[in-house]
């Protein structure tokens, strides 16, 4: 690890901070409670041990009150932090319109960062400072987490469909990235950086390094090769659907149902098309499945993406 990595301990995202807030209410009262029964056990034990002269001789009867008033606290206590906390873990999964993209793709034992440009990072993922950065992940094998504890996140990293994950972070410097599950032989090693920049800094940083592709630009040439555009271009003489603005579009099925168009939707059209057939169209696409790794895929969907018809 590089030096100057910071401790986790003082939150780095803005998310982070409602995170620990919710934790330390939760540990203070939690710690209260254990602290006044364990108080309470030892002045009982004291006070009515067997040498003791305690008067036993008249037990008190039942008091409602005091039944229904120790039931019903802790109850409102947790419905609160209930509602607390599903407030705050909702908030995880609404990133802003306008966060910055990365693809992460995990697979024994690394992460592999590209941004929407066509940089590519592996196990280092550099982000701006001050700016909701939403990560768009999937795996090529078994199951990952990405973790990084100062800024209060985790989440899995599944094969076979796009989980997504997002943070704003407060300042500048290096964080911790772990794989918090387990993953075979090397999950212990399985992990890297975070890299947090002024947002300049970050922009020189995107520009530079290895010239490529944007990764629009690469799936537009894998939607070339494999053949997407033979049908789905405007001028193709097959009925299929046009592709142009489908991103983020509430798209209506055979089956009567409407799904909106995101990185799942599309990922399930090229693997599995007779999954979810749009209405009015045949079930003719053949699956690319084998055909097209992850990579791959990522990149049709930058494309598709770039044909998206503004917010
Ligand atoms: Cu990847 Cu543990």
């Amino acid at each position: 690890m590089s030096a100057g990595l910071e401790t986790p301990l003082q939150a780095a995202s803005t998310l982070g901070t409602t995170v620990d807030v919710l934790f330390l209410t939760m540990l203070g009262v939690t710690g209260a409670v254990a602290i006044a029964v364990a108080v309470c056990i030892g002045y009982f034990t004291i006070r009515y041990r067997r040498s003791s002269g305690a008067d036993r001789s008249n037990p008190p009867s039942r008091v409602r009150w005091v039944e229904v008033t120790w039931t019903a606290t802790p109850l409102i206590i947790f419905l609160g932090i209930f509602l607390w906390s599903s407030a705050v873990f909702s908030q995880f999964y609404r990133p802003p319109r306008d966060a910055l993209r990365v693809h992460v793709l995990a697979k024994q034992w690394m992460w592999k960062v590209e941004h929407d440009n066509g940089r590519r990072e592996i196990d280092t993922l550099h982000v701006p400072v001050g700016r909701p950065v939403e990560l768009i992940m999937t795996s090529q094998d078994v199951i990952h987490s990405f973790f990084v504890p100062a800024f209060r996140i985790k989440q899995d990293v599944l094969p076979g469909r796009y989980t997504s994950l997002w943070f704003t972070a407060t300042r500048s410097g290096h964080f911790s990235l772990f794989c918090a599950e387990y993953c075979g032989t090397s999950h212990a090693n399985m992990g890297g950086g975070i890299t947090v920049m002024p947002q300049a800094e970050f922009a020189k940083w995107l520009a530079s390094g290895p010239e490529q592709a944007g990764l629009a630009a690469r799936g537009f040439e894998i939607y070339r090769r494999v053949g997407c555009s033979g049908c789905h271009e405007p001028t193709s003489t097959v009925h299929a659907p046009g592709l142009t603005g489908l991103y983020g579009r509430p798209v209506h099925l055979s089956d009567g149902s409407t799904v909106v168009a995101d990185e799942t939707y599309i990922r399930d059209s090229i693997l599995q098309p007779q999954k979810q057939v749009v209405a009015g169209f045949a079930p003719v696409m053949p699956s690319f499945q084998g055909q097209l790794d992850e990579d791959d895929l990522i990149a049709l969907i930058a494309f598709l993406k770039s044909r998206a018809r503004p917010p």
